[in-house]
């Protein structure tokens, strides 16, 4: 980062147009504030490069009511983690034959909660859990569609917290065992089960997209020896993980050049394996239709400044609504909405308000020299994994979401009050 003014193209022009003094005035700090417009449009870019019923949306980047809504709306599917994130979504009214019900570790009462609701499918991660699986299916009569976790021992180059597809990882079957065969045949001989695809999810916020073609080659040299037992694989879920720019220097990613890259790789993998026809292809973002969508409103609350060392500027939020600079080192700009265009010419640290050191929000943040105590000031690119990982650590109230639509901004969550951080104590 240099001293020339923030670059203006990290934040959705929706708004930046907006009054943000008066959004923070009246909805308070800190603030998560998205476009809609802006979500709107990157789902509409998805569903027009993939094709319609061929994208879910990863809930686990950001959910509330409103977002389901919009998910809704805009045609997606809708993919779960957790029985929490499927009761958001059966309360806002998802239609269940649209979700995808996702999890390393889902428990009994989760996996009936699904039976019951009808959700469209069911991706099993484990013998144990097709074995309850099977079980609870076969004692409710439902035969759910399911499709199986496999990781195919590929890299997706980026941080280790997050990277899936290795056999390492804690998810899925692996494929070069064979456990990953066995247990799609497993499923596709299960009078209680109905096979409907496999699922490959190599990781997140990830750039270099050649390890999607990678993963693509061992998912269809599987989907080749089912087929030679006799198993069809209708659908093949390639999950999400497309890269999400925060930071001046990223790359933009582009959703159409995603798209022709996965399904040119899985059009030649058909063609190398021998197969007649490609499997349907279905994706899962999160982070990469969420995450530029939003800023973050804080208001800075002190300034110190160390002969030698450098200057903290603290403001009203930090690792309780963005834990992902301590969790993986991520990087963020920041620009104070009043002096959007002035040179930066302050080298500094923004941290929060926690009793933690590492609680830093930006580190080798570039602000106007004259940053005062009272100024607002924002954090772009904080739609992902922000409000979703958020935190009452230190007993500090969770933000207040708004949505902006047409200039006009809307709360959809709303902030917690003290009492709230008392609502659980007996
Ligand atoms: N599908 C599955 C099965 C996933 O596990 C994930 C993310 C996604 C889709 C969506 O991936 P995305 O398009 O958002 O990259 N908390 C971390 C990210 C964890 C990602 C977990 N799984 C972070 O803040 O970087």
């Amino acid at each position: 980062m240099t001293a020339a003014p923030f670059d203006r193209s990290l934040v959705p022009p929706g708004l930046l147009a907006l009054d943000l003094e008066a959004v923070a005035a009246e909805f308070g700090t800190p603030l998560f504030l998205y476009d809609e417009d802006a979500l709107r449009a990157r789902a509409r870019e998805y569903v027009a490069a993939f094709g319609a019923d061929t994208v879910a949306y990863a809930g686990k980047a950001f959910l509330c009511t409103a977002m389901v809504r919009l998910v809704a709306d805009e045609g997606l599917h809708l993919d779960v983690a957790t029985g929490g994130e499927l009761h958001v979504a059966l309360r806002a009214g998802f239609p269940p034959p649209r979700i995808i019900f996702h999890g390393n570790n889902k428990s009994d009462a989760e996996l009936a909660a699904a039976l019951a609701a009808g959700v469209g499918r069911i991706v099993a991660d484990s013998e144990d859990e097709l074995r309850r699986l099977e079980a609870l299916a076969r004692e409710s009569g439902v035969v759910p569609a399911v499709l199986v976790r496999v990781t195919p021992g590929v890299e997706a180059h980026t941080h280790e917290y997050i990277e899936t597809g290795t056999e390492a990882s804690k998810f899925g079957f692996t494929v070069s065992s064979g456990v990953a065969c066995a247990a799609a045949l497993r499923v596709a001989r299960s009078p209680h089960l109905e096979l409907v695809g496999l699922h490959c999810h190599i990781g997140s916020q990830i750039f270099v997209v050649d390890s999607y073609v990678r993963a693509v080659r061992v998912v269809m040299d599987l989907v080749r020896e089912l087929d030679a037992r006799g198993v069809a694989v209708p659908e093949c879920n390639f999950g999400g993980g497309l890269g999400a720019r925060y930071l001046s220097d990223d790359p933009v990613t582009d959703v159409g050049a995603y798209a022709r890259l996965l399904r040119d790789a899985i059009a030649s993998a058909t063609k190398a394996v021998g197969l007649d026809a490609p499997p349907r292809l279905m994706v899962e973002p999160g982070r990469s239709i969420v995450a530029a969508a939003a800023i973050t409103l804080y208001r800075v609350g002190t300034i110190k400044q160390i002969p030698g060392i450098g200057t903290y500027v603290a403001v009203d939020g930090g690792m309780s609504d963005n834990p992902r600079p301590v969790l993986y080192g991520a990087g963020y700009e920041a620009f104070l909405p009043a002096r959007v265009d002035e040179p930066r010419d302050l080298g500094c640290t923004i941290v929060g308000k926690h009793c933690e050191q590492g609680d830093i929000l930006v580190a080798g943040a570039r602000l106007p020299a004259d940053v005062a105590v009272g100024d607002l000031l924002a954090t772009p690119a904080t739609g992902a994994y922000g409000y979703s990982m958020a935190s009452n650590y230190n007993k500090v109230p969770r933000a207040a979401v708004v949505f902006v639509r047409d200039g006009v901004p809307r709360v959809v969550v709303r902030r917690e009050s003290l009492d709230d951080l008392l609502r659980l104590d007996e």
